[in-house]
């Protein structure tokens, strides 16, 4: 990468994330799953969510708008949709395809079998930096009839080659040429001060960014994250050294704490 190379300006940037926007806006199909809504998307009556398309898209509209549409249970200006890109579709940025028929199943960070409602409320208190959606509300329901939706092409024997980070090797950042990088290719969206301008272009440090107990809080998962996405006008021009770089200079960047008294989750 050359660092010397102009990078988008912030009106720039908000365009062509508006741009993006716009293509993807209405579609969240994917290879795996080529049906385009959920009320045609399944011939099974077995299926619950085939009968509940409605439920199907508030969930969707809930994990794309987190803080809208689950404000009492986000703590800053995070979607969901902000790390697992394209509503939870896009392969290798940790989707939600085919994830639902994995739970219950045994989480080594919190020591015992979590449900999949257990995996979601996971996520509000770390990386939503909020609280634990009651597992019988119905942004709970709407959630997991989503996600249920984007598994329902399932197939046990064959879990979805797309699931989780594309690997890295594993290096050490180097923060003080991390800073360089973030400067020359991810402030003009994500700022100098880190706080971006939510809900388009998300925090990456600071009071709305996740918590000190996230998975993004690992400087190596956030290379796998960056490596593959960012920045977001030009994903791949970073080296897997320039993406650990990047990721150890965020690290360094002031962000909520974890409440201990979550770690159940
Ligand atoms: C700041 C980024 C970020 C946000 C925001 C976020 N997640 Fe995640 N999520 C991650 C990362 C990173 C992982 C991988 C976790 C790990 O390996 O520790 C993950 C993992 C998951 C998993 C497990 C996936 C699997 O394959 O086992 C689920 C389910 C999930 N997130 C749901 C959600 C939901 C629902 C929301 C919104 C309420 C959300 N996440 C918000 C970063 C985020
Ligand atoms: C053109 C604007 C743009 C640039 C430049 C950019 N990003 Fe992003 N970034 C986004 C958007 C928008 C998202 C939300 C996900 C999406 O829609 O792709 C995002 C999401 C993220 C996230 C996960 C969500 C969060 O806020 O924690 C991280 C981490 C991140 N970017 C890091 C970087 C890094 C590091 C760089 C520079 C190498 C960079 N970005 C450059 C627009 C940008």
């Amino acid at each position: 990468m050359d660092l010397k190379k102009p990078v988008p300006t912030l009106a720039t940037a908000t365009l062509l994330v508006a741009t993006a926007l716009c293509l993807l806006a209405g579609g969240y199909s994917n290879a795996h799953n080529p049906a385009t809504t959920p009320s045609t998307a399944n011939g099974q009556a077995s299926d619950p969510s085939a009968q509940q398309p409605a439920l199907v898209q508030q969930g969707k509209l809930i994990f794309d708008k987190t803080p809208v549409y689950a404000a009492a249970y986000v703590g800053n200006k995070l979607s969901c949709n902000d790390c697992h890109l394209q509503s939870g579709t896009a392969p290798h940025v940790s989707p939600m395809i085919d994830i639902a028929g994995l739970f219950p199943s045994f989480s080594k960070r919190a020591g015992h079998v979590i449900t999949l409602q257990n995996r979601i409320q996971e996520c509000f208190v770390r990386s939503e930096n909020g609280k634990p959606l009651p597992v019988d509300s119905p942004q709970m329901k709407a959630m997991v009839a989503y996600i249920d939706w984007l598994s329902r092409d399932e197939d046990k024997a064959k879990p979805y080659p797309g699931r989780g980070f594309l690997n890295l090797p594993a290096l050490t950042g180097d923060p003080g040429r991390g800073k360089l990088i973030y400067d020359s290719q991810c402030a003009a969206c994500h700022g100098v001060d880190g706080a971006g301008v939510p809900p388009i272009l998300p925090p990456v440090w600071g009071k709305n960014s996740y918590n000190d107990g996230a998975g993004m809080n690992n400087p190596a998962k956030m290379a796998r994250f960056v490596a593959y996405t960012m920045p977001q006008t030009h994903p791949g021009i970073l080296t897997p050294q320039e993406a650990y770089d990047v990721s150890a200079y965020i690290h360094t960047k002031p962000r909520p704490k974890f409440n201990p008294a979550y770690k159940v989750y």
